[in-house]
């Protein structure tokens, strides 16, 4: 079974109304017109795709943050790039990062929905669910929504924690991945406190237990793979568009351990 991970391509653009400039998009278009267009290079979103086409996995996983804050036009630019993937019958698994739920506004909120219901086989509100593909349980979750003007905090509300508790307190019959946009192994909380997760202890031992096999996460821009000798961790694929890196990721059912492969793209 191999799964194909990328990360945090953050297409960005112009504000798109005149609410963005009195809503927390002002931050990000601020940033994106002033840093992060000169860091995110989209073309390697493109590369990206093409590897997974001719590569073809048993599915492709997206880790969130498509977006610089949110805005239809935004997703349209990301969704445009992965069409050809859309079209190749690979499924495809996208959780949202922070910046896709950047802003309450209804059109940004529509996006995203939209962006989940183009990209994938089921729906925002459906979030967490658990989906199985070529012998392995993903369990899908969403951690992200509009927060204040500096935050770019996660938070795994009780509803998911109590799903993903009661789904892993079942008999395992197949390795378990769980999906989500932030790290669950933080080892440095304190530093990065304006980054962090809240909600996710109960869950994130789990994965220390090893009841869950392993996560697959984004937010963090660095690809890292914090795994034991059996490939058993985490995993972040690091943003694809700024990096030009993906992972690669193995399992073999023969010996159960899990291969990773940092994929350079340029
Ligand atoms: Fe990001
Ligand atoms: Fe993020």
């Amino acid at each position: 079974m191999k799964i194909i991970h990328f990360s945090d391509p953050h297409a960005g653009g112009a504000a798109e109304d005149w609410m963005a400039y009195i809503d927390k998009r002002w931050v990000g278009v601020f940033n994106y017109r002033f840093r992060r267009r000169f860091q995110h290079d989209l073309t390697l979103l493109e590369k990206a795709v093409t590897y997974i086409l001719e590569n073809r996995p048993d599915i492709a996983v997206c880790t969130g943050d498509l977006t610089s804050t949110g805005q239809p036009g935004e997703f349209e630019k990301t969704l445009t790039i992965m069409k050809p993937l859309l079209n190749s019958g690979i499924p495809l698994i996208y959780v949202p990062g922070n910046h896709d739920c950047y802003v309450r506004l209804r059109k940004c909120r529509e996006a995203v929905e939209n962006a989940v219901r183009e990209l994938c086989d089921y729906e925002f509100n459906d979030l967490p669910l658990v989906k199985s593909f070529a012998g392995c349980d993903f369990i899908v979750v969403n951690e992200s929504g509009p927060t204040n003007l500096f935050s770019s905090r996660g938070h795994m509300d009780k509803k998911t924690s109590d799903f993903v508790l009661d789904y892993c307190s079942q008999p395992k019959n197949r390795p378990r991945i769980i999906v989500g946009h932030y790290p669950l192994l933080e080892e440095h909380p304190l530093l990065r406190f304006r980054h962090d997760m809240g909600g996710h202890q109960q869950v994130a031992k789990l994965l220390r237990e090893k009841n869950i096999d392993i996560s697959l996460c984004g937010h963090i821009h660095k690809p890292f793979a914090k795994i034991d000798n059996n490939g058993r961790g985490e995993y972040s694929a690091g943003s694809v568009t700024r990096n030009g890196t993906i992972a690669e990721i193995e399992f073999s059912s023969q010996n159960n351990i899990f291969k990773y492969r940092k994929i350079n793209l340029v």
